[in-house]
């Protein structure tokens, strides 16, 4: 069983320390040990994630989750936490020129004190309550809506990443770029109405984040590339482009919410590694395993252990990949139970921590894939 004792140090610099050596090629990272390297190790997936280099995290929730069970489970089992929705531009800016920042502050000012890598989620996302409800309606005042679009971006990634520079390790700069199951952009979305070329966009996004942030790590986030192959190509491609054009993009994010079917480990692992070959690093960002995938199975639980034990293999034996985030911390607030589309088919049981807050197997296999990674091992 994982120990439940909180970590006694902070790993947040071990760990930058950690990636900067694999950035340069050296394997060898300096972290100080943990002693996480045996099967069956009594570890955190924080503490094997510190060990081997990874962040492993999950999501904040709502407002005082800081202080509340999640907070607790956050800081003993994790070293990385993403902001769920406070940091989405709608959520932030319900008001024109009026930006909240108490519950983002919760959140980052939490990271920090417990030594944890700050995963800013997301600054520009066209669907639900990503764009504030104003925009669509300032844009179609505009004589020139592209221009405007630009300036209202300039002015959203100024304040928000400017805000917390230098404590926002990782953002994602767009999230979903594609339409769902497609290899193109999606028509639909507010960024590509308003830009007479979506590339155009992106390369605007991401040259205001760098500037506003030079040691960001920013990322490009897409919903289902782990799973459909198309998805992965369309998203090849985009990036492909995007890294010719010398867009300054670190990363790609694979979203991961496994609602459609389970992953294939190794097949994960080759289109971490398309990245890789790239130059670019990737990670994990929004970790789910429903378990109605596995309707005919005598142990649902163990099967989804199976699930998540190969996503955390797969990231693990990619040297740029470094990390993996479930989304949400336990099965209790899920967002498939409440989702217009897979709300209908709860409980989905999708998290690695069950109703009480308990670990499920999907925990111990998760932490076990990671110590028999080559993370560990080499
Ligand atoms: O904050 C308001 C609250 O003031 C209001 O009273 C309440 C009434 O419904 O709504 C609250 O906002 C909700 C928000 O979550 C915070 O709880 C929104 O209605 C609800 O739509 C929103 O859902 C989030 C969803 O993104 C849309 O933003 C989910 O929690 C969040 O888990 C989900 O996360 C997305 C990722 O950002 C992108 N990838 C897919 C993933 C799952 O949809």
């Amino acid at each position: 069983m994982p120990t439940t004792s909180a970590r006694s140090q902070p790993v947040y610099s071990a760990l930058v320390v950690a990636l900067f050596l694999i950035g340069v090629g050296c394997s060898d990272a300096d972290v100080a040990p943990t002693g996480c390297t045996a099967e069956g190790a009594d570890c955190t997936l924080g503490e094997v994630g510190t060990e081997g280099g990874l962040f492993l995290g999950s999501t904040s929730e709502g407002a005082g989750w800081t202080t509340a069970p999640e907070g607790e489970l956050l800081r003993t089992h994790f070293n990385s936490v993403t902001s769920q929705n406070e940091l989405k531009w709608g959520a932030l800016v319900r008001d024109r020129g009026e930006y909240r920042f108490t519950q983002a502050d919760e959140t980052v000012e939490f990271a920090e004190a417990n030594g944890m890598r700050m995963r800013g989620h997301v600054l520009f996302w066209h669907r639900l309550n990503g764009p504030p409800r104003w925009l669509a309606d300032e844009l179609a005042a505009a004589d020139d809506p592209e221009a405007h679009l630009r300036e209202l971006m300039r002015e959203h990634v100024e304040t928000v990443v400017g805000r917390y520079r230098g404590r926002i390790h990782t953002w994602d700069v767009v999230n979903e770029p594609l339409a769902l199951l497609s290899d193109q952009i999606d028509h639909e979305s507010i960024f590509f109405q308003a830009f007479a070329d979506y590339d155009d966009f992106l390369d605007h996004a991401f040259r205001l984040a760098r500037a506003a942030d030079p040691d960001a790590k920013l990322f490009l986030n897409e919903i289902l590339p782990a799973f459909s192959e198309t998805t992965f190509d369309g998203l090849y491609r985009l990036v492909q482009r995007l890294v010719e054009r010398g867009t300054p993009i670190d990363g790609v994010g694979f979203q991961g919410h496994f609602v459609l079917g389970r992953p294939d480990r190794e097949t994960l692992r080759q289109r971490l590694q398309a990245f890789a070959d790239l130059g670019l690093l990737t990670e994990i960002t929004e970790l789910d395993v429903t378990i109605n995938l596995f309707p005919d199975a005598a142990d649902p639980f163990a099967e989804q252990a199976e699930v998540y034990a190969d996503v955390y293999a797969a990231c693990a034996a990619v040297d740029l990949c470094i990390g993996v985030t479930t989304w949400n911390p336990h099965d209790a607030t899920t967002w498939l139970d409440v989702d217009a589309i897979f709300g209908g088919q709860a409980p989905h049981f999708p998290t690695l921590f069950d109703e009480s807050l308990e670990p499920k197997p999907a925990y111990h296999a998760a932490v076990d894939a990671v110590i028999a990674s080559p993370r560990l091992s080499r």
